[in-house]
């Protein structure tokens, strides 16, 4: 039996494109799906001021095959040096959708992040004043802290205090690996949001070390426990309009996945749509993928919605997904969810 479902086309709202070949290989597996996505600043060097995310916004469109539409939503890193002006210039014309916070050391590419938060207390401010977002990534990186609890003690030290300080600053928390991050976001106000990616619905942290360490599903935030995933799948199929899909999809190349100090990072965009499709099934929501995927993004970025619509199609068959895209830099392994899926975009 063949079913399908229509749904408005969908939005990434956290996305890592690279750059230069990388990007020109991995943009295509995004651009065939999504409308829009938001670009993750963390280059070498990173995207600090209007004028280089101009720039990388200029190649990401030369970067994009001449039969795909694509819109990058540009953001700008947050350094303790950013100016206020900067960011608020880089807003007004229509060019930067958020500024990201990477705490300094949380993860790739995140040296030139924040180390003292007061020293970035002018930006955040200007932000709340023009409604700008801020994207966080959400882990303390205090060496005394267990990985696995990263998360919950960013709320508590670092992220409640911002908002606490920063009334009317609009925050998205990126990539939420833990229930006290959906827990914190429910018992909130409308000006905080967060995206869930699509591997932190699908594993654990077993799935990561149990049986031998499978390098392709360590990611940062690392995923956690079951319990933490079941109530991720609660939160993302809920309906609830402050949870949306942000991939987090970032590609490495298999040679620097496989290494003794392999980087962090799952590649997601070739099969999200359908895997989100096969778990919101699986949990009865398939209602509710389009909210998640296609309007609660929108909405909290205050975005119109894009205007085309996808159809996913399940199939008898299992779906054969690449396992690898080429890139001139090596292959980049595609996440594999570990079971058969049915749905395809057609
Ligand atoms: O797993 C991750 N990979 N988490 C991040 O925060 C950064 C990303 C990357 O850039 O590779
Ligand atoms: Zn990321």
């Amino acid at each position: 039996m063949t079913q399908s479902l229509t749904i408005t086309r969908p939005d990434d709202w956290h996305l890592h494109l690279r750059d230069g070949d990388m990007l020109r290989a991995v943009l295509p597996e995004t651009a065939r799906h999504f409308g829009r996505a938001i670009i993750m600043p963390n280059l070498v060097p990173p995207v600090v001021t209007g004028e280089q995310a101009g720039a990388y916004r200029d190649r990401i469109l030369s970067a994009l095959p001449g039969d795909m539409t694509f819109e990058p939503l540009m953001t700008l890193y947050l350094t303790e040096d950013t100016d206020p002006e900067d960011v608020a210039a880089a807003h007004a014309s229509g060019l930067v959708k958020a500024v990201k916070l990477y705490p300094a050391g949380a993860t790739t590419n995140s040296a030139s992040g924040v180390r003292d938060f007061d020293k970035v207390r002018p930006v955040l401010e200007k932000m709340a004043e023009i409604g700008l977002p801020l994207c966080t990534h959400g882990e303390v990186t205090d060496p005394d802290i267990d990985i696995f609890d990263r998360e919950a003690v960013f709320i508590d030290r670092v992220l409640d205090p911002i908002r606490q300080a920063t009334p009317g600053l609009r925050v998205v928390m990126e990539h939420i690996t833990t229930r006290n991050a959906a827990d914190y976001v429910r018992s909130q106000d409308k000006d905080l949001g967060a995206t869930i990616t699509t591997h932190h619905l699908i594993i654990n942290r077993n799935h990561i070390l149990v049986g031998g360490i499978k390098p392709h599903y360590y990611c940062l935030p690392v995923a956690k426990r079951e319990e933490h995933r079941i109530a991720l799948r609660a939160a993302a199929t809920s309906g609830d309009h402050r949870f949306f899909l942000g991939t987090d999809s970032a590609p490495h190349t298999d040679a620097n996945k496989l290494q003794a100090c392999g980087c962090a990072g799952c590649f997601t965009a070739t099969n999200t749509m359908a895997l989100l499709a096969h778990v919101f099934e699986e949990d009865g929501a398939l209602d509710q993928l389009e909210g998640f995927a296609s309007r609660n993004g929108p909405a909290f970025y205050r975005l119109p919605e894009n205007p085309g619509q996808i159809t996913l199609v399940k199939q008898d068959a299992p779906v054969a997904f690449p396992e690898q895209i080429d890139t001139p830099d090596g292959p980049v392994t595609v996440f594999d969810p570990g079971f058969p899926v049915h749905w395809t975009v057609a």
